[in-house]
C-alpha cells in the first residue's frame, strides 16, 4: 500500500516509497506501447491540472497520464482563472475542492504553494514544480530513466551541471539520487551555487572537467533567466565556454555515459546540439518515461485497481 496522500517533494519520500513508484511506473510503460493506449483504471476519478507557470512536458504528460487511465482531467491556468480578479490561492483551492476532485496537480511560481493547498483540501496534491523548491515528478522520472538504462541507481556517479541556484529539478534530483545511493556531484558558476546545497547529499566539483570525469550520468540544466533578479554571468558565450557540455568534455565521462536534461534546452548554451542529439542522450526517453511515471502517481494516489480493471 502507498500511504502518502500527496507528492509534494522528494524529501518526504523514503527509498522504499521511491522504489514502489518506479516499479509501478515501469509496469505502466506497456500501456503506452499498445495500439489503444487506454485502460479504465481511474474511470470516474477527476484530476485538476492547475498550472500557474508555462509548461510543455509536465502539463501534457500529466494530462496524457490521466487520459490513458480514463480519469477526467480538467485544466485551468493563471490567466484563465479568477486569481486574476484577486482570489487567493487558498480560496481557489477550496473552490476546486468543492467540485470533489480526486487529485490536484499544481505548478506555481512560489516555493511551498502546493504544501499550502495540501493542508486545505482532501484531494491528493501533486507538486508539478514550485518556485525554486521542488519538482518531484521530474526527479522520479529521471530516477526511473537511469534505473531503466543502468539497472540500478546505487553507486552511480551522477553529475548535475548548470543553474543549481534557481533549479527545483536540481534540488529534487540531488535529494532523490543521493537517497537511492548514488554519488551526486554538482558544478556551476559560484553565483549559481546556493549556500548549504551539500546538505541535500552532493559534493561541489571545482571545475566542469572534474565534475564530468568518470561520470555515469551527466545532467545539464538550463539557465533560468526568468528567476534571476540580476545577471549572474557575463555572457552566454562565456557560460557555454566554461560550463557548456560538448563532445570534447563528454569524453571525460564513462564510455556508456547517459546525457540527460529535464528540458526545455537552450541548445548552444548549456548543451551543444550534437551532444543533445547524440547516442548518449536519453533526453526524449525522459519525456516518454514522464507519462508512465505520472500514470503511476495517479494510480497510487487515486486508489485505482489496475490489475482488476485493466483490459
Ligand atoms: N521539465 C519540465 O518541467 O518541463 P516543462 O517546464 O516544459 O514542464
Amino acid at each position: 500500500m502507498f500511504a502518502k496522500k500527496d507528492i509534494l517533494d522528494i524529501g518526504s519520500l523514503d527509498p522504499a516509497e521511491i522504489s514502489m513508484i518506479l516499479d509501478t511506473a515501469e509496469g505502466m510503460k506497456e500501456i503506452n506501447e499498445r495500439p489503444v493506449k487506454k485502460v479504465p483504471t481511474l474511470r470516474g476519478k477527476t484530476i485538476v491540472l492547475f498550472f500557474q507557470e508555462p509548461s510543455t512536458r509536465t502539463k501534457l504528460s500529466f494530462d496524457t497520464a490521466a487520459k490513458r487511465l480514463s480519469a477526467d482531467s480538467l485544466s485551468i491556468s493563471q490567466s484563465t482563472s479568477s486569481i486574476v480578479k484577486g482570489e487567493t490561492l487558498i480560496d481557489t483551492a477550496k473552490n476546486l475542492e468543492a467540485m470533489k476532485p480526486d487529485v490536484i496537480v499544481l505548478r506555481h511560481p512560489s516555493s511551498g504553494a502546493p504544501h499550502l493547498i495540501a493542508k486545505h483540501v482532501k484531494a491528493s496534491v501533486i507538486n508539478a514544480g514550485d518556485g525554486i523548491h521542488a519538482h518531484p515528478s521530474q526527479a522520479l522520472l529521471d530516477m526511473m530513466s537511469v534505473r531503466e538504462k543502468k539497472g540500478k541507481i546505487k553507486g552511480l556517479k551522477i553529475s548535475i551541471i548548470g543553474d543549481i541556484s534557481h533549479s527545483r529539478v536540481a534540488r529534487s534530483d540531488i535529494t532523490g539520487f543521493s537517497k537511492m545511493g548514488a554519488k551526486v556531484r554538482i558544478c556551476a558558476p559560484q553565483t549559481m551555487i546556493p549556500m548549504g546545497i551539500e546538505k541535500l547529499g552532493c559534493t561541489i566539483a571545482p571545475t566542469m572537467e572534474a565534475c564530468i570525469e568518470d561520470a555515469d550520468v551527466v545532467m545539464m540544466l538550463r539557465i533560468q533567466k526568468e528567476r534571476q533578479g540580476n545577471i549572474l554571468f557575463p555572457t552566454e558565450r562565456e557560460y557555454a565556454t566554461l560550463f557548456g557540455l560538448n563532445t570534447h568534455r563528454l569524453k571525460l565521462a564513462k564510455k556508456d555515459v547517459l546525457v540527460m536534461h529535464p528540458g526545455p534546452m537552450n541548445r548552444g548554451v548549456e548543451i551543444a546540439s550534437d551532444v543533445a542529439d547524440s547516442e548518449y542522450s536519453i533526453i526524449l526517453e525522459q519525456v516518454t518515461n514522464g507519462v508512465a511515471l505520472r500514470m503511476a502517481l495517479f494510480y497510487l494516489l487515486a486508489g485505482g485497481n489496475r490489475h482488476a480493471d485493466a483490459d
